[in-house]
């Protein structure tokens, strides 16, 4: 059990089994769920964690508070903060349930809880003998029930899913004691895959919390920010405003190696312009990650051959969640072989211009192996999409 600061307990857990958060995210480096007890003259629990962690939970519970516990405030009723609830309760009877006003509705709905449930508004307060907790609702980051908990006295934003990243807690809690670059990085990966469809609700709640004076940020998965907690809330900004940062993700699918051998040159006319560059590749990284840069960058170049009439199948399923996921707004170029109809590249195109993503022609389509001249004009690609990056 680690202390936050004097009075503010982390309680949260370690998760190192589940191997696709939600079903579909990996996690090879595990997820916490980061819970939180706050202690005045009466004590409050903040959030709960994903039921297979409840036992571990409700040892650090005990630890901190004897199951002492007056509130228990949900900011979020996605399983993964409330499936320990009714354990809990059973350690804690008499506690007051503090939740938004959607939330009371899903938890009478997902574990029939309907007593001892209070609700609270916006800007609502709940004084806990010696420091005091504002809620403040943030709708849609990540459900529409999910409300953000400030503690006024040290300035601790309890954030839920906001600023949360991947990645278990293995070294410790906070950003001085963990290197906060790799949660950095994941936190842009969890933002994209999980977050990032509700964008504008993030911008919001930006907004909105800006007035606060926040020391520290609290959240429910990853890092505790209190040496730095700038520079999560300056990354949160940047990713409200679809980040776009001056590179290039360049995705690469092949089947029999023609598509393949022109990304080297894609990549030279990139680094040549000296912009970042990144290389993924349909087959072998996962969509949560391909998805990830794509968000990260400002440029993207894909590179798939025509597979029945259409694009390679892996890249229609990336293209089909840029969609689901809203991702807007990119300058892009194709390439591609293909042998009789072609096509891919124009019908890829005509997705992505659904999300005004800027293309770059020519879409470069060849047959069959690339010829020098497909190369040359790859290279150029690069250079060109990468000078736009810049701009
Ligand atoms: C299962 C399969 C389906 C294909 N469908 C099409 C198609 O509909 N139209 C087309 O022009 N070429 C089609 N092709 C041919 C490929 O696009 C062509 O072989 C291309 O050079 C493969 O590029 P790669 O070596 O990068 O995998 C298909 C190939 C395979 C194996
Ligand atoms: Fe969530
Ligand atoms: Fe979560």
């Amino acid at each position: 059990m680690e202390q936050v600061t004097d009075g503010v307990y982390y309680v949260g857990v370690n998760d190192h089994l589940t191997e696709l958060f939600e079903g579909l995210w990996p996690i090879p480096e595990g997820i916490s769920y980061n819970s939180y007890i706050v202690k005045g003259e009466k004590t409050a629990l903040i959030d709960t964690v994903k039921i297979p962690f409840v036992d571990e939970f409700l040892k650090n519970v005990e630890k901190a508070t004897l199951f002492n516990i007056d509130y228990i405030i949900l900011n979020h009723v996605e399983p993964d903060h409330s499936s320990s609830l009714l354990r809990l309760l059973e350690k804690v009877p008499n506690a007051e349930i503090l939740c938004s006003n959607k939330a009371k509705g899903m938890l009478d709905t997902l574990y029939r809880v309907t007593d001892n449930v209070r609700t609270v508004e916006e800007g609502e307060t709940l004084d806990l003998g010696g420091r005091t907790l504002t809620f403040y609702m943030d709708p849609l980051v990540h459900w529409p029930e999910t409300m953000v908990t400030y503690d006024n006295q040290d300035g601790i934003l309890f954030s839920c899913d906001a600023f949360g990243s991947y990645k278990a807690l293995d070294f410790g809690i906070f950003d001085d004691k963990c290197d906060p670059d790799i949660f950095y990085e994941e936190t842009i990966r969890y933002f994209s895959n999980i977050v990032a469809k509700y964008v504008k609700y993030v911008k919001k709640a930006m907004d909105k919390l800006s007035v606060l004076d926040i020391k520290i940020i609290a959240p429910a998965h990853g890092l505790v920010w209190r040496k730095d907690p700038q520079r999560i809330i300056d990354l949160y900004v940047r990713l409200s405003e679809r980040m776009a940062l001056p590179g290039v993700t360049v995705i690469w699918g092949s089947m029999y190696g023609n598509t393949a051998k022109v990304v080297n040159s894609v990549v030279d006319g990139i680094k040549e312009e000296g912009v970042p560059v990144v290389v993924l590749n349909f087959s072998k990284d996962h969509l949560s990650y391909l998805i990830k840069e794509t968000w990260k960058h400002k440029g993207v170049i894909l590179g798939f051959p025509t597979y029945d009439g259409g694009p390679f199948l892996n890249t229609s399923y990336y293209l089909h969640l840029l969609k689901r996921k809203d991702l807007r707004e990119r300058i892009a170029g194709f390439f591609g072989s293909s042998m009789w109809s072609g096509r891919a590249l124009k019908q890829a195109a005509e997705q992505v211009q659904e999300l005004d993503w800027e293309i770059v022609e020519p879409l470069l389509e060849f047959k069959g192996l690339p010829t020098d001249e497909v190369l040359e004009q790859a290279k150029e690609l690069g250079r060109t999409i990468a000078r736009k990056v810049k701009e």
